[in-house]
């Protein structure tokens, strides 16, 4: 069941205020929405039940932003002027929770008024937030069947780089898959079944445990004891790539928050974590000190910095634009465009060719991006293969991986395993250094 406010707090004005500051934080200030929800939810102070309903509402709206628009467009004579500060964005959380949400209609309206006034910008079309969302309430839903809803939900910027990458098809596979809450992915350090049974998950067939949602991480069999941790099972792909480790060098570049760096170090191998940000390294060392793993953990910039010795193995999962992460990140869309492809990809070139600077002749780079774009994936490694020799592409098979790309790389979409729950979409390419 979706968490509805609690009944104490009759209109849930905490919880929808709470939910107003996160996305305006994601519109106005181009905040991460994780990061802006954890804000607003810590200073609202709100309990389990109300923080839930908050994100809940946060996450619809985005999921659904295409459609809310459009009906909301159909009962405004013109767009909200921009001296209504966060008029429009309180009607569109009020949308959400009546097209969405089941939302009972004079508790949905009622609260986007009462934040209305809380706001001295939005207070002056109070009387025009009733009338829309009142409008809503009665006819939006009816509008929904008719909309296209694959087609509005996802930017126009991201919806064409997709369909050139992927065709029409699957682009629309791909946005259909972005409405649905992902499952849970865990990946275990061993005995993968013992843990699927006490987690009530079932084992994928990379090995990942996938389980629903709902309740505190921390809470669940196995979390304290440092057995498992967070990660899309696409995620996990990329790392078993490298084949057999135990007692190899293996670098991590880009490591933090370290799901890559705990599975390397699980498979057994000496493990270098690279990362820039001191903030996120930390994050790596509690959560291999909670796993009981080891890792040699530098906080450096991977332009520059180079091991005292060639590796056996370098694993680059680059900064990238994260488009691939959009069924748990909705905001990733609304909060980027082909800009930010084009910029993280020419930092995803120049990582690269450091990258194989750190490894030993006969050694592996796997190269690795959570983004659906082609310029941060296939083309970042076709332009390096070109311009480095000494690399040849090894290639994944249709046996290794059932997401081989004719290519010889690995691409993994939302749209796969849809009667599974989906996956995250990733890209990897596996290179060898020849000489
Ligand atoms: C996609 S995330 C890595 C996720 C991580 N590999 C995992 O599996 O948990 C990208 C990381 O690259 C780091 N980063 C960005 N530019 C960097 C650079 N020039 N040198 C080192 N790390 C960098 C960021 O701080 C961020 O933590």
């Amino acid at each position: 069941m979706r968490p509805r406010p609690k009944q104490a707090d009759a209109q849930g004005i905490g919880a929808r205020a709470a939910a107003l500051a996160a996305i305006q934080a994601v519109f106005f200030n181009e905040r991460p929405l994780t990061e802006a929800l954890d804000a607003a939810l810590a200073k609202g102070k709100l309990e389990p039940r109300d923080a839930a309903f908050a994100r809940t509402i946060v996450m619809m709206t985005l999921r659904h932003l295409g459609e809310i628009d459009h009906v909301i467009a159909a009962f405004l004579r013109e767009p909200l002027p921009i001296r209504s500060g966060p008029a429009e964005l309180i009607l569109r959380l009020a949308a959400a929770e009546l097209l969405f949400l089941d939302v009972a209609p004079h508790a949905a309206v009622s609260s986007a008024v009462a934040l209305a006034d809380k706001d001295h910008r939005a207070r002056h079309f109070k009387g025009l937030i009733n009338a829309v969302a009142r409008r809503i309430a009665g006819e939006g839903k009816a509008m929904l069947p008719t909309l296209d809803a694959e087609r509005l939900n996802a930017p126009l910027w991201a919806w064409d780089n997709w369909v050139a990458a992927h065709g029409e098809e699957t682009t629309r596979a791909i946005a259909k898959a972005h409405s649905i809450e992902p499952p849970l992915d865990i990946s275990v350090k061993s005995d993968a079944e013992k843990w699927a049974k006490q987690l009530d998950a079932i084992v994928l067939p990379t090995g990942t445990l996938r389980r629903a949602t709902g309740g505190r991480i921390e809470d669940l069999p196995g979390y304290a004891e440092g057995a498992w941790w967070i990660q899309d099972a696409a995620a996990a792909i990329p790392a078993a790539l490298l084949g057999p480790i135990k007692g190899k060098t293996v670098i991590d570049l880009c490591a933090a928050p370290g799901g890559k760096t705990a599975q390397l170090a699980a498979a057994g191998a000496n493990v270098i974590a690279v990362d820039l940000a001191f903030d996120r390294t930390k994050r790596v060392m509690t959560n291999l000190a909670r796993l009981n793993l080891k890792a040699q953990i530098e906080v450096a910039d991977a332009h520059t910095w180079r091991p005292k010795e060639p590796a056996d193995a370098v694993l680059l999962d680059a900064p990238c634009t994260a488009t691939g992460t959009v069924r748990r990140h909705p905001d990733v869309l609304w909060r980027k465009d082909l800009s930010d492809v084009m910029a993280q990809a020419a930092v995803q070139h120049r990582l690269l060719a450091a990258a194989a600077e750190m490894v030993k002749p006969g050694g592996l780079v796997i190269y690795c991006v959570c983004s659906l774009a082609h310029q941060e994936g296939e083309e970042v490694v076709d332009a390096f293969l070109a311009n480095h020799p000494a690399f040849t592409r090894v290639p994944v098979t249709p046996a290794e991986s059932e997401f081989a790309t004719p290519q010889g790389d690995l691409r993994t979409l939302p749209s796969h395993w849809q009667d599974l729950g989906g996956l995250d979409g990733f890209y990897a390419a596996r290179l060898r250094r020849m000489a």
